[in-house]
């Protein structure tokens, strides 16, 4: 198939009009949102949601998320919304935060994947407000990229993954939070975070109180367990090269990946540390000042270590609550278990 790639950085540009008629007509593309890339559908459409799971190769038992513009527009996609989804949407949206809520039936099962919920967002991206509102219809989206690989941050990510698979790509720049969107549950009383992202746990606490942060973000699910979020149990986000994380203060880090590397004289290496370190080996990756920074550029550095033939990368991290869980989440899953904590 040929991929249509078109740049598009003003949301009133007409090419807007041509990509959201291909999507209420039943074709997929790709196009930024503030987190990261989305693999856009017409929600309602059965089969077009059934070829974004082709298109990525995903698993048809992990539900997608439905983008909309607008608050008012919830009633369409969901029923019996709790005050404390309207409250938070006020306050976050349009932004980086998904809402589980209770699905009508306007929208077709392959969407939920069989459950009876639907996870909701209202994406702020200038060019995906634009998209949603020229398609006239709710967009079913997951991340852009093939299932399994990082999520992309970039259109030249999408590209690399998508192109020939999808009618078109738009090219809208680079992503600014670069993790996916916060995922919560609202149960009685609690808001219960299943995928930790852009809208932080201290963010939610501001509006409600009890956030809870799900058992699953931060310890793996085993065989026979059945997540609240059918996404927690795939090894999402690997590179092909082989991630080692070393949690602690960014001093003690340091010294033991200087070690490290010292033993694997030989051996094609990387390092993504804080600013400020300097690493003697082929590739190092700068990830910021903080959390905040290290989740912006997380998903790219992850490819860029494979673009550039790295095949052991050591990652630097300290933990907190807020982007620090978002990084800790996505960087653990990389590392399919080797983690050495300091
Ligand atoms: O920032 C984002 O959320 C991006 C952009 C494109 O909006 N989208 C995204 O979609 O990350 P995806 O499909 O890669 O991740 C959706 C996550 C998965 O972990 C999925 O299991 C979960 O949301 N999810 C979707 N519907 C759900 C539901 N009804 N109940 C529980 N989890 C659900
Ligand atoms: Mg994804």
């Amino acid at each position: 198939m040929e991929t249509k790639i078109v740049k598009i950085t003003d949301p009133r540009d007409t090419k807007i009009t041509e990509m959201g008629e291909i999507i209420r007509n039943g074709g997929l593309v790709s196009f930024p949102t503030e987190t990261v890339y989305g693999l856009g559908a017409n929600a309602f459409d059965e089969k077009a949601v059934l070829s974004v799971f082709v298109a990525k190769n995903r698993p048809a038992d992990n539900p997608l998320i439905v983008h909309l513009a607008d608050i008012s527009e919830l009633e369409t996609v969901a029923r019996d919304i709790p005050d404390a989804a309207y409250k938070l949407f006020r306050e976050f949206s349009p932004g980086p935060l998904t809402i589980i809520l209770k699905k009508k039936d306007t929208v077709p099962d392959v969407v939920s994947a069989g459950l009876d919920t639907v996870a909701v967002r209202i994406p702020s991206h200038p060019i995906a407000q634009a998209l949603i509102r020229a398609a006239g219809v709710p967009i079913a989206a997951p991340s852009s990229n093939l299932s399994g690989r990082p999520s992309p941050t970039r259109a030249e990510h999408v590209i690399e993954d998508m192109k020939g698979r999808i009618p078109a790509i738009i090219d809208g720049g680079a992503c600014s939070v670069g993790v996916e969107s916060t995922v919560i549950e609202l149960t009685t009383g609690t808001v219960n975070i299943l995928r930790p992202g852009g809208i932080t746990k201290s963010d939610l606490g501001a509006v409600l109180e009890n956030v809870t942060v799900d058992r699953h973000v931060t310890e793996m699910v085993t065989d026979g367990e059945t997540p609240k979020s059918p996404g927690m149990k795939y090894k999402h986000y690997a590179p092909d090269a082989e991630v080692t994380v070393l949690v602690g203060d960014t001093k003690t880090t340091a010294a033991e990946i200087k070690q490290l590397l010292n033993g694997e004289k030989g051996a094609v290496c990387g390092v993504m540390c804080y600013d400020g370190f300097a690493f003697d080996c082929e590739t190092v990756l700068y990830m910021g000042e903080d959390n905040k920074t290290y989740a912006e550029r997380l998903f790219d550095a992850l490819r860029q270590c494979d673009a550039l033939g790295v095949k052991k990368v050591f990652a630097q991290f300290s933990e907190d609550e807020n982007y620090g869980l978002a990084v800790r989440n996505r960087l653990f899953k990389a590392a399919a278990g080797r983690v050495i904590i300091l």
